[in-house]
């Protein structure tokens, strides 16, 4: 069945909560409080938070930004253009049976509409073995590791030419 997105609303914000307590949720993003009670009820033109829906069933969000326009400037200074993205399936059942790929190729296709985008940057976490499997076989490539706070990610990146030659 196929996935979709919708814009997350502030009634999602319990089952978000729930999937931040998900054991995987909190392993590629220990610290985090997303604060979805605050985010949820504001709709910046820098950011996209999108429910993904299969068969009208939540599984998912996607966070879209524009990193140079994010008002806390966590990706430092960036150029223009970019996107960078944030994913993730809330329940394990939900998880290896291909709704990330689809969720991911909905995102980029996104993320890339606007000619003007030249990339989009990614961030997991450096120990995040299998997101990163999951992101270089959707297309991405290394740049390398970063710290984030107390995070030690590492970058990946996929060009505006990676994207238009898979679609
Ligand atoms: C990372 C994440 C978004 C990927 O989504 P996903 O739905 O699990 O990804 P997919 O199912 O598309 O691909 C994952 C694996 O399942 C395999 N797979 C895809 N469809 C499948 C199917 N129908 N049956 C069995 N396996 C399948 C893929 O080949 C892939 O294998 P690999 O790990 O060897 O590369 C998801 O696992 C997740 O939310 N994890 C927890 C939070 C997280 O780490 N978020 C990322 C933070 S940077």
């Amino acid at each position: 069945m196929a996935v979709r997105f919708r814009a997350a609303t502030i009634a999602d914000a319990p089952l978000l909560r729930q999937w931040d307590d998900e054991p995987a949720v909190i392993e590629s993003d220990p610290k985090d409080d997303w604060d979805w009670e605050v985010e949820l009820a504001r709709t910046p033109d820098w950011r996209e938070q999108l429910i993904a829906e299969v068969g009208g069933r939540p599984i998912g969000i996607v966070q879209i930004i524009d990193p140079a326009r994010e008002e806390t400037h966590y990706w430092g200074t960036v150029a223009p253009d970019l996107r960078a993205i944030d994913i993730w399936i809330g329940a394990a059942s939900d998880r290896n049976r291909g709704y990330g790929t689809e969720m991911m190729c909905l995102a980029l296709g996104r993320c890339f509409a606007p000619p003007a985008v030249t990339a989009v940057i990614i961030d997991p976490l450096a120990s995040n073995v299998d997101a990163i499997r999951f992101y270089q076989r959707l297309g991405f490539s290394l740049v390398g590791p970063r710290r984030f706070g107390d995070d030690e990610c590492l970058v990946l990146r996929m060009e505006r030419p990676e994207w238009m030659s898979m679609v």
